[in-house]
C-alpha cells in the first residue's frame, strides 16, 4: 500500500464507487479538488517549494515580456485603452517586472489595466502582495470575465497544468487511458475496455500509424481557442511559453514535480504538481482554426536573445556586486541555455496575433525563422 493523502483516499472511494478514472480527470482532481487540489491549497513555486519558473530565475524574463507588449501596443496603434491579461500569474513576479519596464515609457504606462486569472486563493494573496499600488489590477476565475479590448495575454507555464487525456493505441484502436486500482489498492495504469470510436479520424497523419502500446496525449482546446478569437476580434496578441514540442507526436509525458524532482504522478495526488508537456502543434492548428494568426513556435532561447536578454545581463551586472553579477549570468544560462536544467530549448514560445499583424518581435523575425527543428 502506497502513502497515502485525503485526496489519495478520496480517488480511491471514487474508483471503488464508478469504476476505472480517466487520466485526465485524475490529473484534474490532484491539481483542481475544491479542497485537496494542490492548485487551490498553496504556492508551489520557488527554491522552497516544488518548482522554480522563468520569472522568478530573472527579472529579466519579466521585463523583456514587458517591452514586447510595449511593442504590440505600437502595433496596434498605440490605443487609449490597453489591457495586460496573464493567465495562471504564479505569485505576479512577471506582471510586477514588466510594469517595471513599462515605466519608461509613460504614454503606454498610462493607459494599461492588469487583468489576473487565476484559481488559487494562496497565490492571489500573494499577487496581491507583490503589485500592491500598481497599476488598476483586477482578479478574474475565468478569461471569459475579462472586459473586452485591446491586450496582450501572456500564458507562461499554464497549458502544462491543464488536463489532458491520454490514449492508447490498441489493435482494436484508441483507448483512453484510466487509472484503477490494483489488488493492494495502489493506483495503476489500465484502459478503457471499449476504443473511442472514430478517434483515429481526429489524429495527425503520422500519428494514426502509430504502434500497439503507443500513447497519444491531447487536450481539450477550448482555452486556446477562446485566446485566439479575442485576438482575431479585438487585437493584440497572445504569448504562450511553456515546455512542450513542436510537432504533435506519441510519447507519455504525465509528469510529477515535488521538492524539485520527479515523483511518481500515481503516488503523490494533491501534493505535487502534475503537468503534461504542451502539444504546441495542435495550440497552432486551434488558433489557425478560428481564423487567428500563428507565429513560431521558437525556443525560449532564441525568443530571449532576439529580444535582447545578453545585452540587458551585461547592463545589470555593470550595476552589480560580484555575487550578485555572477547570479544574473547563471540566471541567463538557465533561461537561454540548454542541457540539465537549462530552460532555453525545452521550452517553446508561440505567438498569436490577428490576421493584419505580419510579425510579432522575437517570435517571427523573417531571416530566422522556425529552428526548433521539433522537441
Ligand atoms: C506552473 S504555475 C506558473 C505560474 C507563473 N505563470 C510563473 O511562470 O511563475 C501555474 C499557474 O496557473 C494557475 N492555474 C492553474 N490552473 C488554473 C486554471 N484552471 N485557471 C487559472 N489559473 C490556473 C496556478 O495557480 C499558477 O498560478
Amino acid at each position: 500500500m502506497i502513502e497515502t493523502s485525503p485526496l489519495h483516499t478520496e480517488i480511491k472511494r471514487l474508483i471503488k464507487a464508478s469504476g476505472p478514472m480517466p487520466v485526465w480527470r485524475y490529473m484534474e482532481l490532484c491539481l483542481m479538488h475544491p479542497e485537496h487540489g494542490y492548485y487551490i491549497s498553496r504556492d508551489p513555486l520557488g527554491r522552497e517549494g516544488d518548482f522554480t519558473t522563468a520569472p522568478e530565475v530573472s527579472q529579466m524574463f519579466g521585463e523583456l515580456l514587458g517591452l514586447w507588449a510595449a511593442s504590440i501596443w505600437k502595433a496596434t496603434g498605440s490605443p487609449q485603452q490597453f489591457r495586460l491579461i496573464e493567465l495562471g500569474p504564479g505569485r505576479g513576479t512577471m506582471m510586477s517586472d514588466a510594469l517595471r519596464a513599462l515605466r519608461v515609457l509613460p504614454p503606454l504606462y498610462q493607459t494599461i489595466s492588469v487583468h489576473l486569472v487565476e484559481v488559487n486563493p494562496v497565490l492571489r494573496e500573494k499577487q496581491k502582495a507583490t503589485l500592491t499600488g500598481l497599476r488598476n489590477v483586477t482578479w478574474h476565475d475565468n478569461f471569459d470575465d475579462v472586459p473586452e479590448g485591446p491586450s496582450v495575454i501572456f500564458a507562461n507555464e499554464y497549458f502544462d497544468v491543464l488536463p489532458i487525456h491520454q490514449m492508447v493505441r490498441r489493435e482494436s484502436g484508441w483507448h483512453e487511458r484510466v487509472i484503477e486500482l490494483d489488488e493492494e489498492e495502489n493506483f495503476v495504469y489500465g484502459t478503457a475496455a471499449d476504443p473511442t470510436p472514430g478517434f483515429e479520424l481526429l489524429l495527425p497523419p503520422l500519428v494514426r500509424a502509430a504502434p500497439p502500446g503507443a500513447i497519444f496525449e491531447w487536450r481539450p482546446n477550448t482555452e486556446i481557442m477562446a485566446i485566439a478569437r479575442r485576438i482575431r476580434d479585438q487585437h493584440g496578441a497572445a504569448v504562450i511559453i511553456d515546455y512542450g514540442h513542436v510537432r504533435s507526436d506519441v510519447g507519455d509525458t504525465f509528469q510529477a514535480i515535488a521538492r524539485h524532482s520527479f515523483a511518481d504522478p500515481l503516488k503523490t495526488p494533491g501534493l505535487a504538481d502534475i503537468t503534461a508537456h504542451v502539444d504546441f502543434d495542435a495550440l497552432a492548428r486551434s488558433a489557425e482554426a478560428v481564423g487567428a494568426r500563428v507565429h513560431g513556435p521558437v525556443t525560449q532561447g532564441e525568443f530571449l536573445q532576439r529580444l535582447g536578454i545578453e545585452t540587458r545581463a551585461l547592463t545589470l551586472m555593470q550595476k552589480a556586486a560580484p555575487d550578485v553579477s555572477e547570479d544574473i549570468a547563471s540566471g541567463l544560462k538557465r533561461l537561454t541555455g540548454g542541457g540539465r536544467g537549462g530552460m532555453g530549448s525545452l521550452f517553446k514560445v508561440l505567438g498569436v496575433s490577428d490576421q493584419s499583424t505580419p510579425a510579432l518581435a522575437g517570435i517571427s523575425d523573417e531571416h530566422t525563422g522556425d529552428k526548433t527543428g521539433g522537441a
